[in-house]
Order: structure tokens, then C-alpha cells, then sequence
């Protein structure tokens, strides 16, 4: 496996295997990669000739200076992982390297960046779409694979690839659990003993929510969702959404033609753990 720490260097070795005609999948990440992130890199070997991976965790993208600095960062053990894997090209820059001006740029994405976790963590997803509009850039990617878990920067990515008319075809891959069911998350390694036998109560519930749609109001669904989860030791709902999967919106009643997720947010002690689930018993994650 190639590392690079350099645009320069990732670019002129990215573009001398394109020129080659070869396909590059590529899987960006912030690091701490778990099973959830190799499963990307697997299908990104399936579908194409060169795998790039990156490791940066971006400042921009974290709306709490404290959050930020207790984000994992491992990356000798993210190498070996890598190298395990088969990727090919891995691109770990500083911040320094990626941002040596203030970055300014401003995406609107209409009401898509103002719920859940756009509302939660101001700047988050403008932070997001920077980077990764910076690393597609970079990388130059055929494909670049991204997890279901984090649904809503999923729409976020493929409304700013369509907008800006980018060459690059995003592929969305499932949510990978343990087999309690919590879902892979580079934070899951920040729980406690507690806290990680409660954790995986949050997808219990969003099942929970599964089986009474259609059969109570989704607002009463929402609310049985939060005052379960909020019964646990050390549990807060920041939010529990149950909107459309595609435009994000709240919805008031229940519709079998569209598809619809419940999405979560859980403050679990001091790491906050999202996970959704997609709610139509015709429409399979
Ligand atoms: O999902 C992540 O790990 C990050 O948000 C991403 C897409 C790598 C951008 O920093």
C-alpha cells in the first residue's frame, strides 16, 4: 500500500493508474476504522481496479472543540487494517496540508442541512461537504462508498454531487452491527462496560418503532421511541425523527408508498451515537 501525506503526491500517482484507464473506488474516512469501514473498502474492491482510502479527521466538521479532540485516532492500527484489506492507496494529510487558508465555502442545502443532526450540530454537514468535495478533488474517484449509518450526510453527499454536476457515482452500503445489534461506530470504543450493555438498546427500539408503524401515530411513535430509550441509565435523546428517506421532512401520517426512516441521535454519557432505520416493511435496507 502507497501513503501519502501530500495532494501533490496523491494526485500525480492517482492520475498516472486513471490514465491507465484503471477505476479507483475510494472510501473516506476519518479513521479509528472498524468493520463497518472495511465492508466499504471490500465492496469498493469488488467494483474497482484501485482502492484509495483517507484518514482525516476535519476540524470543520465538529461543532464542539471537545468533541474533536476525543475523536479516536489510531492510525497504526488503521494501516495495518488496510494493508490487511487490500487498499492500495492510503491519503493521511494534516490539517495544515488540507486547509492552508480558512475554509470558506458555503453550501446551501435547503432543508435538508436544518434537521436532526444539521440542527444539532450547526456547520457540521458545510464542514462535511467541504472535505469531501475536497477529497474528491484529490482522489478523483469513479466511485467512493459511503454507510447507510450516517444517513442524512448520505443526502447530503448526493445532493452535492448532483448539484455541482460531479463525475463520480456515490454508492451507499448497509449499516454493519454487532451481534447485539449497536451499530459500528468509531466512538463505540469511548463506552464504558455500562454503558456499552445499554448502547445497544437504541436499535431495539428503532425495531420497536418498526412494529408499531401504521398502528399509532408517527408523532406517538417518536414519543414511545424517545421515553424508552430515555429510561436507561446515562441515556438522552438528543432527537428521534421518524421523516421521508428522501427529502428528510417530517411526516404526519403514515404512507406505504413512501419510504420512510427513523432516525436517532442518543448522548450515551459523554459519546453521542447515532443509527437509524428504515421503517417501510416493502422497502429493505
Ligand atoms: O463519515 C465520516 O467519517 C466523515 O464525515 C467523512 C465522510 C469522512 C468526512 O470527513
Amino acid at each position: 500500500m502507497e501513503i501519502f501525506t501530500t495532494i501533490a503526491d496523491t494526485q500525480s500517482y492517482l492520475k498516472k493508474l486513471t490514465q491507465q484507464g484503471k477505476s479507483v473506488g475510494f472510501v473516506p474516512t476519518m479513521g479509528a476504522l472498524h468493520r463497518g469501514h472495511i465492508s466499504l473498502l471490500q465492496q469498493a474492491n469488488l467494483e474497482n481496479d484501485i482502492v484509495a482510502c483517507s484518514i482525516f479527521v476535519n476540524p470543520i466538521q465538529f461543532n464542539k472543540q471537545e468533541d474533536l479532540l476525543k475523536y479516536p485516532r489510531t492510525l497504526n492500527e488503521d494501516i495495518a487494517k488496510l494493508k490487511e484489506v487490500a487498499c492500495d492507496v492510503l491519503f493521511a494529510p494534516s490539517v495544515d496540508e488540507m486547509y492552508p487558508e480558512p475554509a470558506l465555502e458555503r453550501f446551501d442545502f435547503g432543508h435538508l442541512d436544518k434537521v436532526m443532526e444539521g440542527k444539532h450540530r450547526p456547520g457540521h454537514f458545510n464542514g462535511v461537504a467541504i472535505v469531501v468535495k475536497k477529497l474528491f478533488e484529490i482522489v478523483n474517484p469513479n466511485r467512493a462508498y459511503f454507510g447507510l449509518k450516517d444517513f442524512q450526510q448520505l443526502k447530503i453527499i448526493q445532493t452535492m454531487v448532483s448539484t455541482l454536476k460531479l463525475n463520480v457515482q456515490i454508492v451507499p452500503c448497509p449499516t454493519l452491527r454487532e451481534n447485539d445489534g449497536l451499530a459500528m461506530s468509531s466512538r463505540n470504543i469511548r463506552l464504558s462496560k455500562h454503558e456499552r450493555s445499554v448502547a445497544p438498546a437504541i436499535y431495539r427500539v428503532l425495531n420497536g418503532i418498526k412494529e408499531k408503524a401504521g398502528r399509532i401515530s408517527p408523532k406517538n411513535a417518536e414519543e414511545w421511541g424517545i421515553s424508552q430509550l430515555n429510561k436507561f441509565d446515562g441515556m438522552n435523546v438528543e432527537y428521534l425523527s421518524i421523516v421521508g428517506a428522501d427529502d428528510l421532512l417530517p411526516i404526519s401520517e403514515w404512507d406505504e408508498k413512501k419510504s420512510v426512516v427513523v432516525c436517532t441521535a442518543v448522548n450515551l454519557g459523554a459519546v453521542r451515537l447515532i443509527d437509524n432505520l428504515i421503517l417501510n416493511h416493502h422497502i429493505e435496507e
